[in-house]
């Protein structure tokens, strides 16, 4: 090996301690190290955007949930364990023997979850408390979260992706090797609620298919909830991340372009030996000349294309999310004036279905990239409902006598979150106790990422 990459490499040991801690590191690195070198180099990628401070309608929207509080845009793959341990979401401490945040929160971060879901059971695992288990997530997204531990043949840890897959006819082990490579990251990347019956366990709703459509007909007809909004007193699901959904059923899916196709172009090495380059990046354009150019004809065009449709799903966005803000306060309005639910059940179902479809569109990180159709749809749809919620508001507004509605000022996060009554000071400053006394006393290396001074 050439010695200047025996000094990148003893620099990346460097910034990413958690290397010491674990012997399969030193076997890795000497027997894959340009997959494992380019592995460590998504630590590289580390802007990442406050979403609240530039879009603060979501502070209303998620009022009453803990995104409210904290949401940032995703960044590399090496701060995964960090970023879920820092985010005022994951809150802080829980008493012995109560009942905090679930252990399910790290099921994305790290390979000790498999690791211990097989050692305690997925129940206990899920059971246990997001604080507790900080000091036994030692490792972030790694080999054996793709791979069978020491080899280069693709795996799928987690019990939750192997039993969705299972339940949709298509196991893994039945796969052909474009859908297993975007399988592996569909282990993450997909939907997910924790059940709540079932010691919160992490299930991917696909019992009647993977549409935001079937999804919904699941949770409404378990009638599932993860919060209740505090103004519209709408009983809400957060829709998360469906990338693997979307682009199974999108025109590159039926031609074998792959997540890994499109976000792992192939390097060459010094000595010119190709391979998969592991540094997980989003501007899948990088790949153009390698990947994107045998069908797209031109680059500029595909840029120009992308940019339109990124501007044109954005707007749309935009629409509905300040229609869902007012529909939240005229339903507010309503119930201060009176109103039961049996006048606003019809009005209310309407916010949490416009919502639900808004969130599968905007929760999923470049949909205008993966499946632009698939958004506008959405869009469109959440559009007619939450104008069908506000006609019927406006009509039992009127017969409440109810003549104004006060609307938030959501100009900036920090007027938004005072709305809601979000203290964003306190939070910190208790987020800070815990981080200083907790996470940087106890917790393995990976919890710091991008955290140290
Ligand atoms: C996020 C998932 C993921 C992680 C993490 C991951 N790999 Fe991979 N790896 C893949 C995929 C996908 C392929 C491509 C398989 C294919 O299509 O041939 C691959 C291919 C490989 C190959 C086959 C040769 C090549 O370059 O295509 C090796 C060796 C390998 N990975 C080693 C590693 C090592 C070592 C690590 C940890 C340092 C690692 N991988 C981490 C997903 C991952
Ligand atoms: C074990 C779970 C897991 C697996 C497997 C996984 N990811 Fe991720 N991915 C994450 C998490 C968590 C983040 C956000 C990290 C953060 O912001 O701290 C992320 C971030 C990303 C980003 C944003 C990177 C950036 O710089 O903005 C891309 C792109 C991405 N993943 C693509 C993939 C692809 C492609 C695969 C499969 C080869 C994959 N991921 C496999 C969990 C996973
Ligand atoms: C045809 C290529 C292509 C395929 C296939 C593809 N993506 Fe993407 N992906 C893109 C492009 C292009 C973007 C937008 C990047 C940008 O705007 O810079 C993107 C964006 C993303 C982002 C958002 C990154 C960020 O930081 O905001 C994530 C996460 C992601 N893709 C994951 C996946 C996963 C997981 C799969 C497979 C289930 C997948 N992608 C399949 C091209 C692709
Ligand atoms: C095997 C052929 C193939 C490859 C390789 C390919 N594409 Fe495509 N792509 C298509 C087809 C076919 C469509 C659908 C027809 C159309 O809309 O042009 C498409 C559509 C798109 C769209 C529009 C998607 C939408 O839903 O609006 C984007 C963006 C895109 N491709 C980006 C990329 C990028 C970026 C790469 C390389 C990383 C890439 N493609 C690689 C065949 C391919």
């Amino acid at each position: 090996m050439a010695l200047s990459k025996v000094c990148v490499l003893s620099l990346l040991l460097f910034s990413l301690p958690s290397v010491a801690q674990d012997d399969d590191h030193a076997t890795m690195q000497a027997k894959f190290p340009n997959q494992y070198q380019s592995w460590a180099s998504t630590v590289e990628l580390k802007q990442r955007k406050d979403l609240l401070e530039e879009n603060p309608a979501l502070v209303i929207l998620w009022a009453g949930a803990a995104y409210s509080k904290e949401y940032h845009s995703a960044r590399g793959h090496a701060f995964a364990v960090a970023d879920v341990s820092h985010t005022l979401r994951t809150g802080q401490a829980v008493p012995a023997g109560e009942q905090g945040l679930s252990a399910s929160c790290w099921t994305c971060k790290s390979p000790d979850v498999p690791r211990l879901i097989n050692q305690m059971g997925v129940e206990n695992f899920s059971a246990k408390n997001f604080a507790d288990l900080g000091t036994e997530m030692k490792n972030v997204i790694y080999c054996n979260d793709c791979h069978v531990k020491g080899s280069s043949e693709l795996a799928l840890p987690r019990p939750h992706a192997q039993k969705a897959m299972e339940k949709v006819n298509l196991p893994f082990d039945k796969q052909n090797s474009a859908m297993q490579d975007s399988q592996v990251c569909g282990q993450c990347h997909v939907t997910y609620y924790f059940r709540p019956e079932r010691s919160n366990i992490v299930n991917i709703p696909w019992i009647f298919g993977n549409t935001a459509d079937k999804i919904e007909q699941y949770y409404d007809t378990r009638r599932f909830y993860e919060w209740i909004h505090p103004i519209s007193r709408t009983p809400l699901v957060k829709a998360r991340h469906p990338e693997f959904e979307q682009w199974s059923r999108s025109p590159h899916a039926k031609l074998g372009v792959s997540c890994v196709s499109c976000h792992m172009g192939n390097s060459t090495d010094a000595e010119g030996n190709t391979f998969t380059n592991h540094k997980v990046i989003s501007q899948a354009l990088n790949n153009y000349d390698d990947v994107c150019q045998k069908c797209h004809k031109s680059k500029q065009a595909l840029t120009s294309r992308l940019d339109h449709a990124k501007a044109d799903i954005a707007a749309k966005a935009r629409t509905v999310e300040q229609l869902l803000v007012k529909a939240h306060y005229e339903a507010g309005a309503a119930w201060d004036a009176g109103a039961n639910w049996e006048m606003m059940n019809a009005a209310i179902m309407d916010i949490r279905h416009s919502q639900w479809r808004w969130d599968f569109a905007m929760s999923s990180h470049g949909l205008y990239a993966h499946n632009s159709k698939e958004a506008h749809a959405l869009l469109d749809k959440a559009n007619e409902q939450v104008t069908a919620a506000r006609t019927k508001l406006a009509e039992i507004l009127e017969n409440l006598k109810v003549t104004k509605v006060n609307y938030p000022d959501y100009s900036t996060k920090t007027a938004a979150q005072k709305a809601i009554g979000i203290n964003l000071e306190q939070l910190t400053k208790e987020k800070q106790k815990f981080i200083e006394q907790e996470i940087d006393k106890h917790w393995p290396a990976v919890s710091q990422v991008g955290y140290q001074n």
